[in-house]
């Protein structure tokens, strides 16, 4: 990589900074990228307006380039360090005084004023945290069903990863610059002051963060709201590769969704293939599936930690979906073990839906995520040669990988070696 946006290493690792023109702060980062970047941006718009629905993450990120192309290094330093941590600390408080459900269950536009009195907030101090907000684009739809998880997806990211992002420049410094690939010593233990891994932390009821397990079960479910589904026909061929050849008895199990949190994914499942044969089973820890309001009758909870044996033998499908990447290639190759075992040669298939980030374009969702998964649990996201060698130590074979979007998961479908 040649070009850094202009933020230049402090050499705090002890190494030699060379001498800089300071004007290199205060001009745009890129300024000869601009016609390129805006007939970039006409292009994406054109092909989103005849339909290309892809085209429209093409032309964020294209406007995005444009931005940090033409914003000086000054500017962008800024906005990392003041308008970003500003906008986190307004956002959770809106959340917090409900200014958000308000707005989204009126029906027409509130003024500061109205919102204070409903909210009991000094007058002032929400007119300046909102005028910050209106500077930063801040939206959330008028959707009343996915209101609730939206206002708890806030706080379940805000609670668990912003102390933990915060500690990593300090956890590196204190750990000598090596990737941490422990959950119980990663910036996540340092930011939250535990001693526990993330999920135990999630459980534990933490006092200062009381709520955080059930907010972080909604944020599951509204992830991945209107991304490409792994479900469906333009991203996986479930009819062809699943249903057909299936058992089709009703005392066979179709699909063990093992660490599925409170369901949404077989919710969906059966809602998309309602005829595909045989019992679905939901796989998760206690507390977990006790949180679980309504469940479709078809689908069996089933309290199970996936680093014991499986009980579920010889599924048409095991399906791992958002799990892999919260473990080290040890913890993960333990929880494959334990599928490997239950599996049926030439007949179960295991899907993995999970990033499989390409060697070079990656998408910023998969790279911050994967730098949150080091934070966090001292775990990653994965390339596929990656994928490769954390598989086939454990006598499974990557039959293909299906991927639909670069911004979104791919599909692994895995089978006994
Ligand atoms: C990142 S979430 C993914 C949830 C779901 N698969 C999805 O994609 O929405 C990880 C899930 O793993 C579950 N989990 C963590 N440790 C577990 C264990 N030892 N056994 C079973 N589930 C576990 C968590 O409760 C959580 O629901």
């Amino acid at each position: 990589m040649t070009k850094t946006n202009g933020l230049n290493g402090s050499g705090s690792n002890g190494h030699a900074v060379p001498a800089i023109d300071p004007k290199v702060a205060t001009s745009p980062s890129s300024p000869g990228d601009l016609q390129r970047l805006l007939q970039e941006v006409n292009a994406q718009s054109m092909a989103f307006n005849d339909g290309d629905s892809e085209a429209r993450l093409r032309l964020v990120d294209a406007a995005r380039s444009l931005m940090y192309a033409m914003q000086t290094p000054q500017e962008a330093m800024l906005h990392y360090c003041w308008a970003e941590p500003v906008s986190f600390a307004a956002i959770e408080t809106c959340i917090n005084l409900g200014v958000f459900t308000i707005l989204a269950q009126a029906d027409e536009p509130k003024s500061v004023e109205d919102l204070a009195a409903q909210t009991g907030a000094e007058p002032e101090l929400l007119g300046r945290l909102m005028k910050h907000l209106a500077t930063m684009r801040v939206f959330v739809e008028n959707e009343s069903n996915s209101l609730k998880r939206y206002n708890d997806a806030w706080p379940a990211i805000n609670g668990s990863t912003i102390p933990a992002v915060f500690s990593l420049p300090t956890w590196l410094k204190q750990n000598n610059y090596r990737i941490p690939t422990e959950g119980t010593n990663c910036p996540f233990n340092l930011g939250l002051d535990t001693k526990d891994a993330f999920f135990e932390f999630l459980n534990s009821k933490n006092p200062k963060y009381p709520e955080l397990g059930a907010q972080f079960n909604n944020l599951m479910s509204a992830y991945h709201q209107g991304r490409p589904s792994w479900m469906d026909e333009h991203v996986y061929p479930v009819n062809d590769n699943l249903i057909k050849g299936a058992k089709i008895s009703n005392e066979e199990v179709f699909l063990v969704d093992v660490g599925g949190n409170k369901g949404h994914d077989l919710e969906e499942f059966k809602s998309k293939w309602p005829n595909a044969p045989g019992k679905l089973i939901l796989q998760d820890q206690p507390h977990v599936l006790a949180d679980i309001a309504s469940l479709h009758p078809a689908i069996e909870p089933m309290i199970h930690d996936f680093f014991t044996e499986q009980p579920v033998k010889g599924a048409r499908v095991y399906f791992l979906q958002s799990i892999l990447h919260d473990w080290n290639d040890q913890n993960c190759q333990k929880i494959l073990s334990q599928l490997v075992a239950a599996m049926t040669p030439g007949y179960s298939k295991l899907l993995i839906n999970e990033n499989v980030v390409p060697d070079t374009g990656a998408h910023w969702q998969a790279t911050s995520l994967d730098l949150i998964m080091m934070i966090d649990l001292g775990a990653k996201e994965r390339t596929k040669q990656q994928w490769h060698r954390l598989i086939e130590p454990v006598g499974l074979k990557i039959s293909k990988i299906w991927t639909s979007l670069n911004s979104a998961e791919s599909v692994i479908e895995c089978e006994l070696a």
